[in-house]
């Protein structure tokens, strides 16, 4: 009789750990939407041709984050299912944590803090994949966060020298 409770536990705490694994990934998935929507509405914001240069550093960075979103999205839906990205929680990840707290930030300030939180969100779910039962899944540990988490270095290290000339 106590083994069984002790099993109806376990596998409790299981079950809540897979939660919030999916929540992060959710997170994860939301917050690189959010950041393409900001770079691609900065990207149209800035038309002039004197800021040409930066039309066309946030064209670059909204396809490289569009892309990123697509190969994140694809690896959770096989992993995890479609429900973990359920268009519910995504729009309340978008309106609660992210774009909400870009309101009245400068267009570059924008980016910046996007990439910023998008790499301290994919940072947190990485290291907390790999404790998980999901870490020898196709890959989604190994390979794609680190990638994930690269491109985000690199994109603020673009934005960061823009901000800079
Ligand atoms: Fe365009």
């Amino acid at each position: 009789m106590k083994i069984e409770v002790l099993e109806q536990a376990v596998n409790k705490l299981l079950v809540l750990a897979e939660d919030d694994i999916k929540s992060k990934l959710n997170e994860s998935f939301a917050i690189l939407r959010a950041t393409a929507i900001v770079h691609q509405h900065n990207h149209w914001e800035i038309g002039g041709q004197a800021q040409y240069g930066d039309h066309l550093l946030y064209e670059r960075l909204y396809t490289a984050t569009q892309s990123d979103i697509d190969s994140l999205a694809e690896r959770i839906i096989g992993v995890c299912g479609l429900e973990t990205l359920s268009f519910n929680k995504t729009l309340n990840n978008l309106q609660c944590n992210y774009l909400n707290s870009l309101v009245d930030r400068s267009i570059l300030e924008r980016s910046l803090l996007a990439e910023q939180k998008a790499k301290d969100i994919l940072s947190i779910t990485y290291e907390s994949l790999k404790n998980s039962q999901f870490k020898s899944d196709i890959g989604l540990t190994e390979d794609l966060f680190p990638s994930l988490i690269s491109n985000r270095e690199e994109a603020l290290y673009l934005l960061r020298r823009r901000a800079e000339s």
